[in-house]
């Protein structure tokens, strides 16, 4: 009896450290990927859109946010298929990747992360001249304020807002 309390209390320790040490969204492992599309901005985890999302923008990457981001043939096939099996309705495992695509409605693809409801109602409490600012440019910005997007964790203790600071919320 006593053996099988220490064994649960066992097995719950290690669920509660793996939970806790679990990223919001999975991690970028792709060098490929972090080339291309890490060059002009940081390289968004697919698990931050789902597939449909993925692939109207890859659809039209000569208009990408009105610059060219076209890809060569082959390349385009590796990132597109990287992008589909990676992407959030695939990784519902992951927190922030549930909740991107449950605030979606079924027929909704948008255009980017920055304007998906979920994204909208997270940020809506940020003053807009912050998010404006010239070290930040927009909310596209992850990385500004996220000192750690590039490993998927976005929690509220490591943001840290250019000219701002720490974010302290309730
Ligand atoms: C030539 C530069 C360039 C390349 C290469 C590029 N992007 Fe972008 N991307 C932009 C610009 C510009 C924006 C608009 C935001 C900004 O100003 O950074 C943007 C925005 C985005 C957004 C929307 C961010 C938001 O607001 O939610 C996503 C997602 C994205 N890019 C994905 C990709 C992917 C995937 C690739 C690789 C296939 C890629 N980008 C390659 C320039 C680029
Ligand atoms: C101007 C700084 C800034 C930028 C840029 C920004 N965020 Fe945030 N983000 C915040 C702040 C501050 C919060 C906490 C808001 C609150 O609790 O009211 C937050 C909350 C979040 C949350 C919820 C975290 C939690 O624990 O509830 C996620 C997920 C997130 N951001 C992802 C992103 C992604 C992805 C991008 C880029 C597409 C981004 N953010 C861009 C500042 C920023």
């Amino acid at each position: 009896m006593k053996y099988l309390i220490f064994l649960s209390l066992m097995i719950n320790a290690l669920f509660a450290e793996g939970y806790s040490s679990m990223p919001d969204v999975a991690p970028v492992k792709n060098d490929l990927y972090i080339k291309e599309c890490g060059s002009c901005h940081f390289p968004y985890q697919p698990g931050l859109l789902p597939s449909n999302a993925w692939n109207k923008m890859m659809s039209n990457l000569e208009n990408h946010f009105n610059t060219d981001a076209s890809l060569d043939d082959e390349t385009f096939k590796t990132l597109s298929k990287y992008l589909n099996d990676n992407s959030a309705e695939k990784n519902m495992q992951y927190k922030r990747s549930n909740r991107i695509v449950s605030s979606l409605n079924p027929n909704q693809i948008p255009d980017s992360i920055s304007t998906t409801p979920y994204m909208v109602k997270k940020h809506r409490e940020i003053r807009k001249d912050l998010i404006t600012q010239k070290e930040v440019k927009g909310l596209f910005n992850c990385i500004a304020c996220h000192t750690t997007a590039d490993k998927g964790i976005y929690s509220e203790r490591d943001i840290k807002i250019p000219n701002f600071g720490r974010w302290e919320d309730d």
